[in-house]
C-alpha cells in the first residue's frame, strides 16, 4: 500500500485542478456549498429531486464538469466531483465522529476503486458547518481516508502488476481556513500516524503464517528502534530462547517446542518522562495456532494466521508513540511470540510447566496456549518494570467470538477506573468493548489436583476463565485485559475496516494513553 499525504489548499475549490474535487455533504446542510456555483447548486437539485443524492446512507455520486453546462460561468477545472453524503441527525459525538470515518473511508474506495485517480491530487471539501470541532473533524476524516484507502497486497500475479502501474500514492488536499488552518497540521500528522499503523498492524496479520513469524516480530522491533527513534526514546531488547531459559519462562519455551521455530519475546520500551506513569502493554504474538497436540479441526484453521493480532496491535502501536512522541506515559510493549504446532516435541496434555516466577500449570488442553505466553510476559513485565497498570490484549478465546460475536470485544479487568478508561476509548474509536465479570467462583474450574492451576476449564465461561488465568500474574497491578478473537478479523465490515485483519485495539490504545492523565481524576 502507499501511503497518502495530507497538504492544504488555499485557493478557491474551483482553481482546483486535480483528479478529483469531493463533496462532503451532510443531509441536513447539504446545500450550504463551498465555492457557491449556480451550475453545481442546480446539479445538486437535480439529483436530489430523483432522490439520488441521499437514498442509502453514504451514498456516492460522480458528476464531470465537463458534461456540465457552464452557462458563462467560469467552468471547474478539477476532472471529477464525487459528492460523498453522510447524516448527522440524531448521532452524539461518537456517533458522529463514526460518520464522518464512514463517509470518508467511502470517498477513500470509491477514489481507490477508481484506477484513473491513482497517483492524483483530490481535494475533499468538508461542510460549512463542521459539527464537531475542527481538530476533532480533522482526525476522523483522516483516519477514514487512511483506513478506507487500505488494501493488501498479496501474492497474485495480476495485483503486483497493478500495484506497479499505479503513478503514486493520493496526495489529499483539505481547505485552508477551517478544516485545515495551521493549528490542525498536528492533527491531521497524528491521525495520519495513528491510521498507518492500523494499516500496518493490518499487513502483518493478513500475511500468511510462513511470511510472518516470531523472528518477523522480533526484527520489526528492533528496526523501529532504530529508525523511528530520533528522540532516542524507544528501545528493544529481544529476550532469545536461550535467554527465555535463562529466566525460567517455561510455559511460552514448552508452547513452541512442538515448532521448528524459536520463539521470541520482544520488549518496546517508551520513554517519555520519569514523572510519568508506566503501563505495560502485552500483545499475544501466536503466528500460527493449530491447537498443538489437542488440535483444532481442519476448517477455517487457517485462520489461525490472525492469532498474533493482538501482538501487531502492540507492536505498531509502540512505533506510533514514539512517532507522535506522546507526552505523559512511559509504555512497556511486550510480543510473545511463537507457533503452535505438534512436531514430536510439542508440550502434551497433561504436562506441568513453570511460569517466570514460579507458579506451576497442569497443561491440560495444549490449545489454550495463548494464555501461557501471555502469563510469563506478564509475570515479567510486572517483576521488571512495576508498572502502574497492565493491559493485555489477544485473540485469545473462541467463547469470544460465540458471545459477542463479531463487533464487540471483550474486556475483563480488575479494576474500575482502568475498565471506565477503556470502555470510553473503544467508544470513541469506533471499536466498542464490553465488559465481562470476573470471580473466584469462575476461577476453581481451573484448580488442579498436581499443580497450582490448570490452562483451561470445562466448556462454561471460557473467556472469563481464560481472563482468571492472566489474573492469577497480575496481583494488585490495575490490569485490564481485551479479547479480540471476535475482531481482529471480520470485524464488523464498515467502510473503512476491510475483510481480513482489521487492526482492532490500535487506536483504542492510542487515545487510551494519550487521556492516560485523565484516568485518575475521574
Ligand atoms: N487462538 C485461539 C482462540 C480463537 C479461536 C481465536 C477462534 C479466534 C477464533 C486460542 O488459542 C484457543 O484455541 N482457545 C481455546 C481455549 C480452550 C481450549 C480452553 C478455545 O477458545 O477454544
Ligand atoms: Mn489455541
Ligand atoms: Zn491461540
Amino acid at each position: 500500500m502507499k501511503k497518502a499525504s495530507f497538504q492544504v489548499f488555499d485557493a478557491e475549490p474551483a482553481s482546483f485542478s486535480g483528479a478529483a474535487l469531493v463533496y462532503m455533504l451532510e443531509r441536513s446542510a447539504w446545500q450550504d456549498l463551498q465555492g457557491h456555483s449556480p451550475v453545481l447548486a442546480a446539479a445538486l437539485h437535480h439529483l436530489s429531486d430523483c432522490g439520488d443524492l441521499f437514498a442509502k446512507d453514504e451514498q456516492m455520486v460522480w458528476l464531470y464538469p465537463a458534461l456540465l453546462d457552464w452557462q458563462g460561468e467560469q467552468p471547474y477545472r478539477v476532472k471529477r466531483i464525487l459528492l460523498a453524503t453522510f447524516t448527522a441527525a440524531d448521532a452524539g459525538y461518537d456517533a458522529l465522529r463514526e460518520k464522518i470515518r464512514l463517509c470518508a473511508g467511502s470517498i477513500a474506495q470509491q477514489l481507490r476503486g477508481n484506477t484513473g485517480i491513482d497517483g492524483g491530487d483530490v481535494l475533499v471539501l468538508c461542510p460549512r458547518k463542521l459539527l464537531l470541532a475542527s481538530d476533532d473533524f480533522a482526525q476522523h476524516l483522516v483516519e477514514g481516508l487512511v483506513l478506507g484507502g487500505y488494501s493488501f497486497q498479496g501474492y497474485k500475479k495480476e495485483e503486483e502488476a497493478e500495484e506497479k502501474k499505479k503513478s503514486g500514492p493520493i496526495r489529499y488536499f483539505l481547505p485552508g481556513g477551517e478544516i485545515a488552518a495551521k493549528e490542525l497540521h498536528q492533527n491531521i500528522k497524528q491521525a495520519q500516524i495513528v491510521a498507518q499503523a492500523v494499516c500496518t498492524a493490518r499487513d502483518m496479520g493478513n500475511q500468511p503464517a510462513n511470511r510472518w513469524t516470531p523472528a518477523d516480530f522480533a526484527a520489526y522491533a528492533e528496526r523501529i528502534a532504530q529508525e523511528v527513534n530520533k528522540k532516542k526514546k524507544l528501545k528493544a531488547t529481544i529476550i532469545d530462547q536461550a535467554e527465555m531459559r535463562t529466566l525460567g519462562m517455561e510455559a511460552i519455551l514448552a508452547v513452541s517446542r512442538g515448532s521448528a521455530l524459536p520463539p521470541t519475546l520482544s520488549v518496546i520500551e517508551y520513554w517519555s518522562g520519569k514523572k510519568y506513569p508506566t503501563v505495560l502493554l502485552v500483545g499475544k504474538g501466536l503466528t500460527f495456532d493449530s491447537g498443538g497436540i489437542s488440535a483444532k479441526p481442519p476448517a477455517g484453521m487457517e485462520d489461525m494466521k490472525f492469532d498474533m493480532c493482538g501482538g501487531a496491535a502492540v507492536m505498531v502501536l509502540m512505533q506510533a508513540l514514539a512517532e507522535l512522541n506522546m507526552p505523559g506515559v512511559n509504555v512497556v510493549g511486550m510480543v510473545p511470540a511463537t507457533e503452535n504446532l505438534s512436531g514430536s516435541a510439542a508440550i502434551k496434555p497433561g504436562d506441568v510447566v513453570r511460569h517466570y516466577g514460579g507458579l506451576h500449570a497442569e497443561v491440560v488442553n495444549t490449545d489454550a496456549e495463548g494464555r501461557l505466553i501471555l502469563a510469563d510476559a506478564i509475570a515479567y513485565g510486572i517483576a521488571t518494570y512495576s508498572p502502574d497498570a497492565v493491559i493485555d490484549i489477544a485473540t485469545l478465546t473462541g467463547a469470544a467470538v460465540v458471545g459477542l460475536g463479531h463487533h464487540y470485544s471483550c474486556l475483563l479487568a480488575n479494576d474500575e477506573r482502568l475498565s471506565e478508561h477503556l470502555l470510553k476509548a473503544g467508544q470513541e474509536s469506533g471499536e466498542p468493548l464490553w465488559r465481562l465479570p470476573l470471580g473466584p467462583e469462575y476461577r476453581k474450574q481451573l484448580d488442579s489436583t498436581v499443580a497450582d492451576i490448570k490452562n483451561a476449564g470445562d466448556r462454561s465461561g471460557g473467556t472469563i476463565t481464560a481472563a482468571c488465568y492472566l489474573q492469577e500474574f497480575v496481583g494488585t497491578t490495575p490490569w485490564a485485559h481485551v479479547d479480540i478473537a471476535g475482531t481482529a478479523w471480520n470485524f464488523t465490515e464498515k467502510s473503512y475496516v476491510p475483510k481480513g485483519a482489521s487492526g482492532t485495539g490500535v487506536r483504542t490504545l492510542v487515545r487510551a494513553l494519550a487521556n492516560w492523565e485523565k484516568l485518575n481524576r475521574s
